[in-house]
């Protein structure tokens, strides 16, 4: 999986995201089909920038919100696959998320709950306004997604993703 990134992305927003963005397990999150029309990759992307965006704006951590918004929905499988606990999906792969974030990445405590509760109110409560956010910038995406409207950086291709 390549990915070309625009020189007019903020350079801030880089340097939280950067490392996640050049890791060959994430980056597998470009196989699986999202919301119909997208990736989980270009997915999760847009989920970060957008929580980065209004963290930013609220003077909340940026950083975590990128991150955590990055990480959100890091499963490596396809969400038709059986649940293996017979849960409904909706309340497992946050779960799977959160623990392959942590095996992979060093997440911090909040950055963990962001991630296991971004499917509020499906599941755990959201503990910090970069949480809280982050489920909202979720559900934002999804919704224009699922729409096919380009959103974040998938307007006018300033993150592209092919296959390498
Ligand atoms: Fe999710
Ligand atoms: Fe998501």
């Amino acid at each position: 999986m390549d990915i070309s990134i625009s020189e007019e992305i903020d350079q801030e927003f880089l340097e939280y995201v950067g490392g996640i963005l050049e890791d060959s397990e994430f980056l597998k999150l470009g196989r699986y089909k999202q919301h119909q029309f997208t990736t989980r990759l270009m997915h999760s992307i847009n989920v970060s920038y957008i929580s980065w965006t209004i963290a930013r704006k609220f003077g909340c951590d940026a950083k975590t919100a990128a991150r955590a918004g990055l990480l959100h929905d890091f499963c490596v499988y396809d969400f038709r696959d059986e649940v293996p606990t017979g849960e409904m999906q909706a309340f497992y792969h946050p779960k799977v998320a959160a623990q392959a974030s942590k095996e992979r990445f060093e997440v911090s405590d909040k950055e963990e709950n962001a991630i296991r509760a971004h499917m509020f109110p499906l599941g755990p409560l959201p503990k910090s306004k970069e949480a809280w956010i982050i489920s909202c910038a979720d559900k934002i995406c999804a919704c224009t997604e699922a729409c096919h409207l380009a959103i974040a950086l998938a307007r006018r291709n300033r993150i592209m993703v092919s296959a390498a």
